[in-house]
């Protein structure tokens, strides 16, 4: 049998050719990386919890409306997914300060935002993934007027969606990253979402604790990342209740 064809390794997943032309298979790897990959470490199962809340939240996506890669989960660690062509931005939307923008502007962590703010960032390693404005994208031909305009909906619809999602289960969705990819039907173009959403991408805070259930916990190493997730995906009501919210996914390599 022929060994199938790896199409792109990256630091989280490793994308192979899907079995009909149009799709990719979405490997979730146990890889965790932060500040630009120079802290790295491997955690036992983080791929398998990403790979089913990513298949969770996109299918919810798709339910009310919202264009996305996602086909169907394939295995533990597998996803068939609709290959489109990534438009090179990292779109992060805001609700509450934290991070880089909490560290730029001096505004203190957890403070509410008046509305949420939406930035992007040119996905360039050697660069460091450097914030740019509309101008930029539009100036260096990274995507048009238009498909800005068709990211900020869509950014602005998953936002109100995980916000909802995530308050029904004491969850403060605090931000997140999504990337967005075109697809053509004919002549027309489609932006959909593309690449994941999960604990990886998305600052997650426990609303009446504060906990942090997000990577975080990995980059500032706040404890176990895997039982945060875990955690998450438990009250996403993806895992079985009860036990002692430590069961683990069973691993398949
Ligand atoms: N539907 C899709 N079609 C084509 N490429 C995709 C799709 N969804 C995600 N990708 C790309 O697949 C790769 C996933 O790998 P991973 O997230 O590990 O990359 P990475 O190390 O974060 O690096 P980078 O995202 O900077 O390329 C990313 O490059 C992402 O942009
Ligand atoms: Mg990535």
């Amino acid at each position: 049998m022929a060994r199938r064809r790896m199409v792109y390794e990256g630091k989280a997943k490793i994308l192979y050719e899907g079995p009909e032309p149009g799709t990719l298979i979405q490997y979730f790897k146990d890889d965790a990386t932060a500040f630009n990959a120079q802290k790295h470490d491997v955690i036992d199962g983080k791929g398998v919890l990403n790979n089913r809340i990513s298949e969770h939240i996109m299918t919810a996506l798709t339910s009310i409306g919202v264009p996305n890669h996602f086909i169907r989960r394939i295995n533990m660690r597998e996803q068939l997914i609709r290959a489109c062509e990534i438009i090179p931005l990292e779109v992060v939307v805001r609700n509450v300060a934290a991070g880089s923008l909490s560290k730029r502007l001096g505004i203190e962590e957890g403070t509410p935002l008046p509305r949420p703010i939406i930035e992007f960032y040119y996905k360039d390693d050697a660069l460091g993934d450097p914030m740019v404005t509309e101008e930029h994208i539009v100036a260096f031909n990274w995507a048009s007027q238009q498909d800005i305009d068709d990211i900020i909906s869509l950014a602005l619809r998953v936002n109100d969606f995980l916000s909802g999602l995530f308050t029904g289960v004491g969850i403060r969705l605090v931000d997140f990253k999504i990337e967005c990819g075109r697809i053509w039907d004919g002549d027309y173009q489609r932006i959909i979402v593309a690449d994941e959403i999960s604990p990886d991408s998305c600052r997650l805070w426990d609303i009446k604790t504060g906990q942090k259930l997000d990577k975080d916990v990995f980059r500032r190493d706040l404890g176990s990342l895997a039982d945060a997730y875990t955690e998450v995906a438990r009250r996403l009501g993806i895992l079985p209740e009860g036990g002692n919210g430590k069961r683990g996914p069973k691993l398949v390599h």
